[in-house]
């Protein structure tokens, strides 16, 4: 195991970026080597506040940089595959924002790559690590749930429409879709993730468009509300709402953003359930229903966690928390849902298996 310093070059310093500037600087084992990104204000912004050793004007010239172990890919959507591919090929280990991809296919190119070059590929999902999340598993893994058989996982904002540089959230082409591939694609994982990540079978889903008229952006062809039922072979189900824009009614908060928000997730076992927001467990006691509030344990830092893992992965010293394979399964359940939600039919979602390489 080596001791020198991994060194991560960051590709794209919008807010995602400069969030895992942030927590590089507080990490001894690692390097903030270097950023690359097209729009010249913005890098010289980055280099200024987190002083990276090195600019680069594009991806490709950093990818190009021997010195360079390991990316963190920030580019807007449609850019997640080549970039990933791309700094695969040319031997460095990949930690890309959400989602992986734009779809399952190019998420199967990207774990063979991967699996082959003997490299860490790492989905962004830093809310996996967040304090609540991490006590809500770890009570889920002492059993205090009981079995699990049905969740709510829920992302919805009344007007939160994003804009993006280029306004590329809102075009299909360059997103891969809207609320749901933006900030479903989170509360789904929380729950599918707190359930232990069982296999997807089966997808219903229906997504709409009914905001044009929020969207100041060229285009606008992606839905901006998303519902589905999915179901997983060990019999549990997830129900997921997410929403861009909706007429919310007033049992959802005003957020500081987007209007009324929530993002939530709740885990029904036989013996007990368990509630994000407010952090909450109902857990059957003696046939008694009795609510505890709960708080989590610490306040450390989500993007740190996470980093830190992906470092560890890098250096084999753990298994990557957020790895290629659970992004696939999670690309398959968004690739099941869009094609749900065009075809009005129930989805089987078919194993995209291993490519012969
Ligand atoms: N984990 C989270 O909570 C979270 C939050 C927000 C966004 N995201 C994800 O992060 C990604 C980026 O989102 P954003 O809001 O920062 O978008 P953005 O459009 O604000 O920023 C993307 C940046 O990439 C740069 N860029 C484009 N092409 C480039 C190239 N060829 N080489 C180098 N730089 C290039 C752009 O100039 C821009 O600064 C998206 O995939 C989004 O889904 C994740």
């Amino acid at each position: 195991m080596s001791t020198r310093k991994t060194r991560v070059g960051i590709i794209g310093a919008g807010w995602p970026g400069q969030q895992h500037a942030r927590v590089l600087g507080a990490i001894e084992e690692a390097e903030l080597y270097g950023c690359a990104e097209t729009d010249a204000p913005r890098a010289e912004e980055f280099r200024e506040t987190y002083g990276p050793r090195k600019i680069y004007p594009n991806y490709r010239e950093l990818l190009r940089d021997p010195a360079v172990d390991a990316v963190v890919i920030c580019l807007p959507n449609f850019l997640h595959f080549p970039a990933a591919r791309a700094a695969l090929e040319a031997g460095k280990h990949v930690l890309c924002e959400k989602p992986p991809t734009l779809n399952a296919s190019e998420m199967v190119v990207l774990r063979e790559e991967a699996s082959r070059r003997g490299l860490v590929y790492f989905f962004s999902r830093q809310f996996r690590f967040s304090p609540t999340m991490r006590m809500a598993r770890s009570l889920i893994q002492q059993a205090r749930l009981g079995q699990i058989y049905f969740a709510e996982a829920t992302w919805v904002r009344s007007r939160g429409i994003p804009q993006g540089i280029g306004g590329w959230f809102t075009e299909k082409s360059r997103s891969g879709g809207g609320a749901l591939i933006d900030i479903g694609i989170h509360a789904l994982d929380a729950a599918w993730f707190l359930m232990g990540t069982p296999r997807p079978v089966s997808v219903s889903a229906a997504v709409f468009r009914n905001f044009d008229q929020l969207v100041q952006a060229a285009t606008f062809d992606v839905e901006d509300a998303a519902f589905a039922f999915i179901r997983f072979a060990n019999g549990a189900v997830v129900q997921l709402k997410t929403s861009w824009a909706a007429n919310l009614t007033d049992e959802i908060p005003e957020g500081r953003y987007f209007g009324r928000e929530l993002n939530n997730c709740t885990i029904y076992g036989r013996k007990a359930t368990i509630r994000l927001r407010p952090f909450t467990l109902f857990e059957d006691v003696d046939g008694t229903l009795a609510d505890q509030p709960l708080e989590p344990a610490d306040q450390a830092d989500p993007f740190e966690l996470q980093m830190r893992n992906f470092l560890d992965a890098v250096k084999g010293i753990t298994p990557p928390m957020n790895d290629a394979e659970q992004a696939l399964y999670l690309m398959e359940m968004l690739d099941a849902i869009y094609l749900s939600g065009s075809t009005g039919r129930e989805v089987p979602i078919a194993r995209a298996e291993k490519t012969e390489g």
